[in-house]
């Protein structure tokens, strides 16, 4: 059994993150979307330790993540032309595709769902592993981020330490992307968004050739939209997530002043893209939405450990490029 420490990015190091793997071992995996709880998603007792260690209800599926499109042969039993079109294009790298899965293939890690989640990752370190775990007999790597269930992703290794101290974990610096990838479920007739991520559906509905639906929940009243498939059970979808100990509130600039005014000595903190002259702990939010999703889990990790009871978050801009990251700060302060 390897003893737990922070694995640096060397030839050695990766090499036993690998072997880490092979073993049916836990690893910290980075990726460059946030970095997961990885396991050979063949191996049931590994990816039960997963479930276990997140404290995840076990059928609430988890991504397999693999070295090529190759592999998505041995976990999908069906992969539609649009499906195809959307690896070409964006793999590897931040998107997930939900596949028809071949019927006993790794059951555990898709929570007993006839369906099957596979992502490529572009990181170069989660590259090397997967492909010199595959060299060691492992087809696919279970990982789910590396958070305990419901709380805030983590986007740093120190992250991932501070959720799982016994935890060995490759230190791949911070990640690029920032908020989980994109997750498109293609195993219906159409491709459907089920998580916004930094792909917008524009971008995805370019490639495809076909439209790629948004997720949007059944309407209360009225007739269902029969060209729409209907919404499919999306486990990861929960409405609370994302979550630091401190409360986040979602509001506008001038909202935030106002209340400040009426009731100073709040203890809370800010991350805004407008500046206010106000004696409160506050951090500077990108203007981009690509930079914005880059820090966004670090700032809620850093002002949640600033001790604060609430952290008041702009409203991001309405537009499409802000959808990944305004998804994660809708359930951040559900
Ligand atoms: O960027 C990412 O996707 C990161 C990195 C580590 O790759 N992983 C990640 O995993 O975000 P996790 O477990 O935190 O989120 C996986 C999401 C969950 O919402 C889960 O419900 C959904 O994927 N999912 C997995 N398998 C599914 C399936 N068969 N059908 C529908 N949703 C599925
Ligand atoms: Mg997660």
């Amino acid at each position: 059994m390897n003893s737990p420490r922070l694995l640096n990015p060397s030839p050695a190091d990766i090499a036993l993150a690998a072997q880490t793997l092979a073993a049916g071992e836990l690893l910290g995996l980075p990726t460059e979307t946030v970095y997961g709880l990885a396991a050979d998603a063949l191996n049931p007792s590994a990816v039960a330790a997963v479930f276990h260690a997140k404290g995840r209800p076990s059928d609430h599926p988890l991504i397999v993540h693999v070295a090529s499109p190759a592999q998505v042969r041995l976990f999908a039993s069906e992969v539609p032309a649009f499906a195809q079109a959307l690896m070409d294009a964006y793999w590897p790298g931040p998107l997930t595709l939900i596949l028809p899965r071949r019927p006993g293939v790794a059951d555990a890690a898709a929570g007993g769902h006839a369906t099957i989640a596979l992502r490529c990752p572009s990181h170069p370190l989660a590259q090397q592993v997967l492909q010199q775990a595959q060299a060691l007999g492992v087809q696919g790597v279970a990982a789910p981020s590396a958070n305990l269930f419901g709380r805030v992703s983590p986007t740093t290794a120190a992250h991932v330490r501070q959720a799982f101290p016994g935890l060995q974990v490759l230190d791949g610096g911070a990640c690029d992307v920032g908020i989980e990838s994109t997750i498109v479920d293609c195993s219906r007739h159409a491709p459907v968004l089920l998580r916004p991520g930094m792909l917008t559906p524009a971008q995805l509905s370019a490639v495809c050739g076909v439209s790629v639906q948004r997720n949007a929940p059944a309407p209360a009243t009225g007739s269902v939209d029969t060209a729409a498939p209907p919404a499919p059970a999306a486990p990861g979808s929960l409405a609370s997530h994302y979550a630091p100990r401190a409360r986040v509130r979602l509001m506008q600039a001038q909202d935030m002043l106002s209340r400040l005014q009426t009731s100073p000595g709040l203890a809370v903190a800010l991350w805004l893209r407008t500046a206010l002259t106000v004696p409160v702990r506050q951090l500077p939010m990108p203007a981009d939405a690509a930079a914005c999703a880059h820090e966004l889990f670090a700032r809620l990790h850093e002002l949640d450990a600033a001790g604060v009871e609430e952290i008041w978050v702009e409203t991001p801009p309405a537009d499409a490029a802000w959808d990944g990251v305004r998804d994660r700060l809708q359930r951040a302060s559900a």
